[in-house]
């Protein structure tokens, strides 16, 4: 068979248009602050990407949360736009965006709707780019809604799994198989800026501090690939970020102290929070712990959503 060339495939995809689902994600993994990050299979962003002839991006949100259509200040508008540049044979984006992930939810919100979007993009284009010039393209959204390019959340949402960052100049991505793993979230209903919550990260760190920090990233990456959960579990610690960042969430010490009492292996914020989240080795467990993330917020007042999700292994999947 005769392989198409780029004109005839954008021809053929002209007015065509899929539909994808964009996991949400938990980057850090607690100690591994802008070099881990694993997808979630609940919540995930539903997007529609339609090609279109002009070379421009056009957005649609279906949700509540008013986030901006134009194309330079919208986290898809931005990676659309970085993939139209480079294109030799230039087309355009149309984009509906159904929001499931709330924006600063620490849930990996704004690399869903970035690395979605060039995904779907991408598949309408016979998948003429790689994944890590996806995500390249999807760190420029990250850089738009936090100021800094990094891709603990961008990685995941594509690759699936967990992924490990080794560096973003030059990208290298590794994914690190895991065995199950129960994920129980909570997110209270108040929103933590990524912005912010890294403004009030300490710039410099002493060397014992990094020697055990380092510890644990190493040993956790070792766990996963050795289905060891007794390691996972001793491996969850962050003593660099956690103690700094946990004073923007209420009742933190106490969710953290009780879903440990309730048999999580460990956890702690979610991204840059506000969510919490815990990995659990099986179902019953996750749901002890929701049921103790529930009666601690209940107590403090504050709103909030709870979820009992699995690893997502695939990444941004098509559902149409
Ligand atoms: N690694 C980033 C941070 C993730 O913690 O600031 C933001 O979701």
């Amino acid at each position: 068979m005769q392989l198409k060339t780029i004109e005839e495939t954008i021809a053929a995809a002209k007015d065509t248009s899929v539909t994808i689902k964009a996991p949400g994600t938990v980057a850090n993994m607690v100690c591994g602050f802008d070099v881990l990050g694993m997808a979630l299979n609940d919540p995930g962003d539903i997007m529609t990407v339609k090609l279109i002839e002009e070379p421009v991006v056009m957005i649609h949100n279906v949700d509540n949360y008013g986030l901006p259509t134009h194309p330079q200040k919208n986290v898809a508008g931005v990676a659309l736009l970085d993939m139209i540049e480079r294109m030799e044979h230039r087309v355009g984006f149309e984009v509906t965006i159904e929001k499931k992930i709330m924006p600063g939810s620490g849930i990996g919100s704004s690399a869903a709707s970035s690395a979605g979007a060039v995904v779907a993009a991408n598949h309408l284009l016979n998948n003429i780019f790689s994944n890590e010039d996806l995500v390249q393209m999807a760190m420029l959204g990250e850089k738009l809604a936090s100021g800094v390019k990094h891709a603990d959340n961008i990685a995941p949402c594509i690759y699936g799994g967990v992924t490990l960052i080794r560096s973003i100049h030059p990208l290298d991505i590794i994914s690190i198989p895991s065995p199950p793993l129960y994920v129980t979230l909570v997110h209270p209903q108040i929103e933590v800026r990524t912005e912010d919550a890294r403004q009030i990260l300490r710039k410099q760190i002493l060397l014992k501090d990094a020697i055990r920090q380092w510890g644990n990233i190493a040993a956790l990456v070792a766990a996963l690939m050795k289905n060891d959960y007794s390691l996972i579990s001793r491996s969850l610690e962050d003593i660099l970020i956690e103690p700094i960042r946990s004073i923007l969430i209420p009742a933190f010490a106490e969710v953290k102290a009780r879903c440990l009492e309730a048999g999580a292996l460990g956890g702690g914020i979610s991204g840059s929070g506000p969510s919490i989240f815990m990995l659990s080795s099986d179902e019953k467990t996750a749901r002890e712990v929701e049921t103790t993330m529930k009666e601690v917020y209940t107590y403090t007042g504050i709103e909030f959503y709870t979820y009992v999700t699995t690893v997502n292994r695939q990444g941004v999947t098509l559902i149409a």
